[in-house]
């Protein structure tokens, strides 16, 4: 477990090859505020420069994964200064990060949040989760990716019906839904989320990391061209990595009877 110059994040090695970002703005229930963004694209930009990191968990407290943009910080914004600066394109970072991000989601993921969460590559829920796009509510709409993420995973009619009403939808639905893979049951009262993404994190990192960032590649593929064009990409990476060490690695040790030792070449 280490520890870092962050006022809004604690990072720490639950296990050799898992990086943990803790989201830690208790009082506000997680809000991103923008200094918690810049903490969290420099803390992952470090995890995927990192050689010793394969995977990377994303989580908040019991209470709240993160209760949306800050709107004490956002509420005087002028349009002239919002679009000006950018105003949320910083929290596209996350999308160029090469290894894969496990979000841990307990209590509020809410407008942010949730986009937050829908950022990650995979998503575990308590039972205790709460999704939703309230921003209606604050006579805006979702702005880091909410209406096209939802629309893409939950379909149009349920992405219109979240977005135009504000409603949460719970655990259970989400993963009806196929917005998280799994909930992950409590043991006597503890949630178990962050150990079970820290376990999954465990699992992804013992593969070849050339490999993972190729799966991770080929999939968000699926999203953002067509079937054809997918296809190709995921052939073109399949074939590329035969140049690698770790399939002739891989291969070998199974024709050998044994477990790989992938070297990440
Ligand atoms: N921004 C700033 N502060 C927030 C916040 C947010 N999104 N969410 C909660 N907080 C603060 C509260 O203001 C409160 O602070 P004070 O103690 O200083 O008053 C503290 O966190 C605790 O919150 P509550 O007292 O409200 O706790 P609760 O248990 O009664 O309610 C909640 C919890 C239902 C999550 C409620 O806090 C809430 O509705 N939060 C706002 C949710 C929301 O609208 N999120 C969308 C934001 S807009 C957005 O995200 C835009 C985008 O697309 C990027």
């Amino acid at each position: 477990t280490g520890s870092s110059h962050y006022e809004n994040l604690l990072i720490s090695t639950p296990h050799s090859g898992v990086e943990l970002i803790t989201l830690n703005r208790p009082k506000a229930l997680n809000a991103l505020n923008s200094a918690l963004f810049v903490e969290l694209n420099e803390a992952l930009k470090k995890a995927d420069e990192d050689a010793n990191v394969g995977a990377i968990v994303i989580t908040g407290s019991d209470r709240a994964f993160a209760a949306g943009a800050d709107i004490k910080e956002m509420k005087d914004k002028e349009y002239s200064d919002v679009y000006k600066n950018k105003f949320l394109e910083n929290w596209t970072l996350i999308s160029t990060i090469r290894k894969p991000i496990i979000a841990a989601v307990s209590g509020y993921a809410l407008g942010g949040g949730c986009e937050l969460a829908l950022m990650c590559d995979i998503i575990l829920a308590s039972p205790t989760a709460i999704f939703g796009q309230p921003e209606i509510n604050l006579g805006v709409i979702p702005g880091g990716g909410g209406t096209q993420r939802l629309a893409r995973i939950v379909g149009k009619s349920r992405a219109m019906e979240l977005t135009l009403t504000g409603r949460n939808f719970s655990a259970v639905e989400a993963e009806r839904w196929g917005v998280v893979s799994r909930i992950v049951e409590p043991v006597e009262g503890k949630q178990k989320v962050v150990d079970e993404a820290v376990e999954m994190g465990k699992l992804i990192a013992s593969k070849g990391q050339i490999s993972v960032q190729a799966g991770k590649e080929a999939v968000n593929a699926a999203y953002e061209s067509t079937l054809t064009e997918g296809l190709k990409v995921e052939r073109r990476l399949f074939h590329g990595l035969f140049a690698t060490k770790d399939q002739k690695e891989g291969m070998t040790a199974f024709a050998e009877k044994r477990q790989p030792n992938f070297t990440h070449q």
